[in-house]
């Protein structure tokens, strides 16, 4: 069954690590028939949820119009989402942290977003795998809250300099995740 992919990015290095993975997940699920939209978070203005709790009562999703509302629809209609992103101080990149705190939007306009298949990509510097529980506890708490089931996590630790990621299995495993789904 072709279903439809949301890819949402947080790295600002076009070349980088975790677009290197991104894409090559990407060619995998197209290659399967599915539809993938994709939102570059760095590349986009995306600033952070003000709690204003006014979300879709103003036509958008949120009230503080930026490029976040350009990539509502596509979620609400995505059987499945994806988090691709380095790791930045033990945590998620500022600029996909805008993201994933505005899906708050759907929690609080009682929009049903449950049943959603997910998964989670991303890559650091030090070789420890622990240093991605920065982003891999809160994708895992968010998507229970979520009521979301993930596919699959690639957690790809050792990796600093654009083309590191070749020296490792990070795209191998990344395009795996679309058999997956
Ligand atoms: C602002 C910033 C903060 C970073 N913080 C960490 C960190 O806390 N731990 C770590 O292992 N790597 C850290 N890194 C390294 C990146 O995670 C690593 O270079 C990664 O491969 C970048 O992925 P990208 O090429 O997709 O942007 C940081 C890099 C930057 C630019």
């Amino acid at each position: 069954m072709s279903k439809k992919i949301v890819v949402i990015t947080g790295s600002p290095r076009k070349n980088g690590n975790s677009f290197a993975m991104t894409a090559a997940f990407i060619e995998a699920a197209q290659a399967k028939g599915h539809t993938v939209t994709r939102f570059d978070a760095a590349m986009q203005k995306v600033g952070g949820c003000h709690a204003c709790e006014t979300c879709f009562r103003t036509g958008k999703a949120c009230s503080f119009d930026d490029d976040f509302n350009n990539i509502t629809q596509a979620i609400l209609e995505a059987d499945v989402v994806v988090f691709t992103t380095p790791v930045y101080w033990y945590s998620f990149p500022a600029q996909i942290k805008g993201v994933i705190d505005r899906l708050y939007s759907f929690c609080v306009a009682g929009k049903d977003i449950s049943g959603k298949e997910c998964a989670l990509i991303t890559c650091c510097e030090e070789d420890d795998l622990s240093v991605m529980d920065g982003v891999r506890i809160p994708y895992e708490r968010t998507i229970a809250l979520l009521k979301w089931k993930s596919v699959g996590e690639v957690l790809i630790p050792g990796v600093l300099n654009v083309g590191d990621i070749n020296q490792t299995d990070g795209c191998k495993q990344a395009a795996a995740l679309a058999d997956k789904l």
